[in-house]
């Protein structure tokens, strides 16, 4: 089964790619900024706890997020999932390896997603999000079909309070101080079981998307595409099949 965290910095594309990723094949993703967000929006005891903490760019305590996470993985069992977000510090890896251990599901892929910074914060301006179910915009890269309001749902888009030029700054040093020394721990890791982490870099998702792609194909090649994705491909070549037919029948009269 694909058991696969997505790693990289804020504003990688973590939550762009994992949702292309689920839209295209039969797998779920989990990511612990948008569990958060909607605990935060629901008041619940975590989201309470975990409010002024992620408004102010810094991370929330380990033992919490294990909770956090742990409710929603032990469901998944029988699911090729994604994990977006989570861990972020050495402590939240070893708990996390050792929860997976004891239910003898194993990670199976480890990604890093390697954006240059300045890139990165180009994009933080212009993101828009749909609170429920996490799913992303940028007005300039890809905006929603109406402005403001999300492509499934129609409903209102925000934009997160964490989005800000200086609390996005405090983010990503804690990138660089506390999350990106994980990567060691999972190259070590990768002797025993989990393929050393390929770090996809390029400037742009669709950079990203096609190595993205080509490693979860090689590595899991039994990973099935949804049917309706398929499906929609299908219906494409076909609409594409009958357009050049028209086409020519047009130009040859
Ligand atoms: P979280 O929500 O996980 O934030 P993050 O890691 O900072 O990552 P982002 O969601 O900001 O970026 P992303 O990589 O998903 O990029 P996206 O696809 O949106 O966490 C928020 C907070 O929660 C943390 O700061 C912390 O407080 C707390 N927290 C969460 N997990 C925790 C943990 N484990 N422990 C402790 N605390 C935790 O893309 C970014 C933008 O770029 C979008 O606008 C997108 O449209 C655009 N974009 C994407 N691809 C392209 C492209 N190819 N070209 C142009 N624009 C693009
Ligand atoms: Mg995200």
């Amino acid at each position: 089964m694909l058991r696969m965290l997505m790693f990289g910095k804020p504003g990688a594309g973590k939550g762009t790619l994992s949702g292309r990723l689920v839209k295209k094949y039969d797998i779920v993703s989990l990511s612990t900024g948008d569990l958060l967000r909607m605990h935060i929006n629901d008041r619940t005891e975590v989201g309470r706890m975990a409010e002024e903490i992620v408004a102010q760019g810094g991370l929330v305590p380990d033992e919490l997020m294990l909770q956090v996470v742990t409710s929603k993985l032990d469901r998944l069992h029988n699911k090729h999932w994604i994990l977006d977000g989570f861990p972020r510090t050495f402590a939240q890896g070893e708990l996390l390896n050792t929860h997976l251990n004891k239910q003898n599901t194993p990670l199976s892929l480890v990604v890093n997603l390697d954006v240059p910074d300045d890139i990165i914060l180009s994009r933080i301006s212009d993101r828009w999000v749909h609170l429920p179910s996490g799913r992303v915009y940028n007005l300039s890269y890809n905006p929603p079909k109406v402005e403001g309001f999300d492509d499934e749902t129609g409903e209102p888009l925000t934009k997160r309070p964490d989005d800000n030029p200086e609390i996005f700054a405090r983010r990503l040093e804690k990138f660089y101080s506390t999350t990106s020394p994980l990567l060691d721990f999972y190259a070590r890791l990768s002797q025993a079981h989990v393929s050393t982490p390929p770090h996809l870099s390029g400037t742009t998702s669709d950079e990203i998307w096609p190595e993205l792609e080509r490693v979860l194909k090689d590595t899991f090649p039994g990973l099935k595409e949804r049917a309706e994705s398929a499906d929609a491909r299908r219906r494409h070549s076909l609409s594409d099949a009958i357009a050049s037919a028209s086409m020519n029948a047009t130009i040859s009269k």
